[in-house]
Order: structure tokens, then C-alpha cells, then sequence
């Protein structure tokens, strides 16, 4: 399974493909109707090449609208703000729709470069680059609104003692916002409109901002690397084949999603000590993965792409990938056990930066680094948990990792023009 590498054009804001809009309507047939099909495909043609000579992230649009929410198997953006909002106390399930639909209404707006209603800078909405607004359910609007429908796997993550060191700042949430784009000022402002509409109803329980290589900085589809250099999401469902649809949509014969379109998502917010992992050489930091630091190839192979051969032995008999090694731990060890994986990075100023941060510590030395790791799946309890509980057992990355936030939220299908993000909740 290779990262995913659709272009978001193939997602079209409205829903609608101008090449095949030209075609029809050149095709229309006799007198009037062929006339208007000419004029019409040519002031189309007019107006694709006048967005053809502009900057490429003033029309770079990923569609809001279609039976599934964008952001989750649409290439990340190099931008991402996750926000988790905790309800206003005195919320009603009527409130919530409300809450909702404004949502949507703003989310529709910005993705497609238009200012909502009450924009009050609104040139600042006209670069889409590529945003997509993604919302995430926790236990409580089910509870408010449709406790039935609540899937049995929407709860806190059970403990992994082994290595959790949990901070409620990072973890837990009633609803999810994620939002992602090439641009960082389209995204403080789509953050800042959407936050600013729903203040009557929500606090801001926390906000986690992450990046990846920039727009640009390499080639489409190229997986991005983490903070320790790893080449990081080379093994993951794509919509290139049947995974992707299985695993996060649910299609799979031993899943089923919560809701047709809905999926699942668990953030782990984890520490990197980069401190420690620079007295790690070489050959420990590609033994602790099983993959080679300047490719991402498995220790067993030459490319990215070559599947790891976890059989493989040295001469001296030893597994050429180490037992403790990330990869050979994380592997899925059942037909369902697969996630994707679209993490971010983050990096937070140091004051006073200096000394040294020693093992297990999330604070000091120079750095405050780790991994907002994003994790969409059907149903988290098959998926997630098991991997995740394997690593808590044994995997050399611990050394360096620590999990400090925890958050698992349903992702309700996508809407069509006239619905609403969480329709299905109400009916
Ligand atoms: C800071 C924490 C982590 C780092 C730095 C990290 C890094 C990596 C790297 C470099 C790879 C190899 C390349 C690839 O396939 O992407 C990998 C693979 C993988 N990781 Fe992680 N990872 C972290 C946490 C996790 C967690 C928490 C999980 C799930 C609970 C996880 C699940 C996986 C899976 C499923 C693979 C693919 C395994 C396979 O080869 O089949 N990782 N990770």
C-alpha cells in the first residue's frame, strides 16, 4: 500500500467536472440548443484558461460537498489545526443542528474561496489552497441527540500504561474541527471565522497545530518525513486500489462503518525527544524502524516500495529486522488490522531553551517536537487499539516517543448542497 497521491482537482467544489461540463454542452445537439452548448463550453474554456494563468493555490479547491467528508483520504495539505471544542452546558439537540449547519454553511464558503456572510476580511478567504474543514463527533452529541446511533467504540482509549503519559490539554473533546491547507493564512482565518460563528456554543478545549513539507517542496505524492528524518506513512490504504474503502470507509466483510460515508479518527498527540535520539548513530535509528533513513526502504530491500521480508536473517542467523523494530511490530497481524495514517508535525518555541531533555521527559532541552499522529480507520477498537497495544509492548521508537494526548472522534458522512454535516443524527 503506497501514500496516497490524488490530486485534489479530481475533488471539484461543485461537485461538477468542467471538462465533462464542456463536453456536454458541446454536444447538446441542433439550432438553439447547439448555439448555447458552443457559447457556453467556450465561456467555459474562457474561464479555465484565466484560472490556468493564475497563482496555483488561488484555484486549488478540494470540494466540500459528496457522500464523504474531504480530509481524509484527500492529500494532506502542508498545514493542519485540529480544534476540540467541549458543548456549552446548557446545549439542546435543536442547538446542536444549529451549531451544525453553520458550520457547514461557513465550511462550503471558505473551502471555495468565498467569504461567508459575515466575513469581515473577507479578501482573506479568496485563496482556497486546498482547505478542507473536516468535523469530528465525540460521545456527547450522541448522547444529546441520537444516544442509538452512538458507535460502541466512541470512548476514551483504554490506558497503555506502558508508556502513556496523558495530559487532559492534549486529550478528549465533544466536537472536532479539522482544518488543513496549503496556506497558513487561509487556514488562521478559516480557523478564526468558524470559531468566531460557533463561540455562543462551544469552548475551545484545545488546539493542536501541525505541518508538513511544504507546497511545492517536492513531488506529488512524495511521503513526507517526520521530525526524527524518517521517511513517515510509506505503508497505508489508497484509493488506488480497494483499501482505502475498505479500512477507513468500512467495506471490508469484517468491518462496518458507524454510518455509510462515516468513518473514525483518533488523535495521538506524541512527544519526540530529539535530544536523546541525537545520541542514537545511524544503524540504531534505522534498526529501531527496520527501514533506512535516506530512502525509507525496508532494511531488507532497496526501495521504498519493496515490501519488508520479516523473515529475512543475517548470516550469523539474527532477523535482519529486529524483533523491537517499529515496523515489524506495527505490521497488521489480521486481515482488518490496517489505518491510515496522516500525521502532522509539530513544533512549539522553546523559552529559555538550553540543557538537555533525558529519557521519558516531555519538557526542556531545545526542542518541543513530536507528532499530532491522525489515524482514520472504521472501527478504532479492530484497528487502532491492537497496533497500538503491540507497540505499547515492545517497540524500540519508545525510547524517543511519548504519547501526551488522546482523542478518538466519529466522523460523520459528507452532506450534498441542501443537508448538513451530522444530517443522519436528526432523522
Ligand atoms: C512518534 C511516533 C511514531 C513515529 C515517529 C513513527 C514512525 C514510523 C515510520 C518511520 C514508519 C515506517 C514507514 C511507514 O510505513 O510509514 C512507521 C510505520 C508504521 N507505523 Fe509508526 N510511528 C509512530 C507512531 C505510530 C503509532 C502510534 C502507530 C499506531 C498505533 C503506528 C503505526 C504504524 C504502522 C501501522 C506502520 C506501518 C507498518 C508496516 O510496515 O506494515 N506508528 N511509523
Amino acid at each position: 500500500m503506497k501514500h496516497d497521491s490524488q490530486h485534489p482537482d479530481s475533488h471539484t467544489s461543485d461537485g461538477i467536472n468542467r471538462r465533462t461540463l464542456v463536453a456536454g454542452a458541446a454536444g447538446t445537439g441542433l439550432g438553439v440548443a447547439a448555439t448555447l452548448g458552443a457559447q457556453f463550453a467556450t465561456e467555459v474554456r474562457a474561464q479555465e484558461r484565466a484560472e490556468e494563468a493564475l497563482p496555483p493555490l488561488q484555484t486549488a479547491r478540494v470540494g466540500f460537498f459528496g457522500r464523504r467528508q474531504a480530509g481524509v483520504d484527500t492529500p494532506p495539505p502542508a498545514h493542519a489545526s485540529f480544534i476540540a471544542c467541549d458543548l456549552n452546558e446548557e446545549l439542546k439537540a435543536a442547538d446542536i443542528e444549529r451549531l451544525l449547519r453553520i458550520i457547514t454553511a461557513d465550511a462550503a464558503q471558505l473551502t471555495a474561496g468565498r467569504a461567508p456572510v459575515v466575513d469581515q476580511e473577507p479578501e482573506l478567504a479568496t485563496i482556497p489552497a486546498e482547505l478542507t474543514v473536516t468535523v469530528g463527533f465525540g460521545e456527547k452529541i450522541f448522547d444529546l441527540v441520537n444516544p442509538a446511533k452512538k458507535p460502541g467504540w466512541l470512548k476514551p482509549l483504554t490506558a497503555f500504561p506502558q508508556i502513556d503519559q496523558l495530559q487532559e490539554q492534549w486529550s478528549h473533546g465533544d466536537l472536532l474541527l479539522q482544518i488543513c491547507s496549503q496556506d497558513p493564512l487561509t487556514l488562521a482565518h478559516a480557523q478564526r471565522m468558524l470559531l468566531k460563528d460557533v463561540r455562543s456554543f462551544v469552548t475551545v478545549r484545545w488546539v493542536q497545530s501541525g505541518f508538513r513539507n511544504a507546497y511545492g517542496s517536492s513531488q506529488q505524492g512524495t511521503t513526507q518525513r517526520n521530525l526524527f528524518g524518517q521517511v513517515d506513512g510509506t505503508i497505508n490504504p489508497t484509493s488506488q486500489d480497494e483499501t482505502m474503502d475498505q479500512f477507513v470507509w468500512g467495506s471490508h466483510e469484517d468491518l462496518e462503518p458507524w454510518e455509510e460515508g462515516g468513518t473514525s479518527l483518533v488523535i495521538r498527540r506524541i512527544h519526540m525527544n530529539l535530544d536523546t535520539w541525537d545520541q542514537a548513530d545511524r544503524p540504531a535509528r534505522e534498526d529501531a524502524v527496520g527501514r533506512t533513513l535516506d530512502t525509507g526502504a525496508p532494511l531488507t530491500g532497496e526501495s521504498e516500495d519493496d515490501v519488508a521480508d520479516l523473515s529475512a536473517t543475517t548470516e550469523l542467523g539474527f532477523p535482519v529486522i529486529a524483533p523491537y523494530a517499529h515496523i515489524r511490530r506495527a505490521t497488521a497481524q489480521n486481515p482488518v488490522e490496517h489505518i491510515l495514517r496522516r500525521p502532522y508535525n509539530y513544533d512549539l518555541p522553546v523559552s529559555n531553551a538550553s540543557g538537555f531533555s533525558d529519557h521519558g521527559q516531555t519538557s526542556g532541552g531545545v526542542s518541543n517536537s513530536g507528532l499530532i499522529f491522525c489515524s482514520y480507520q472504521a472501527d478504532p477498537l479492530k484497528q487502532f487499539v491492537p497496533v497500538q497495544k503491540r507497540l505499547a509492548e515492545l517497540d524500540m521508537l519508545n525510547t524517543w516517543t511519548v504519547p501526551i494526548g488522546s482523542a478518538v472522534f466519529a466522523l460523520p458522512a459528507g452532506c450534498s448542497e441542501s443537508g448538513f454535516i451530522g444530517e443522519s443524527l436528526f432523522s
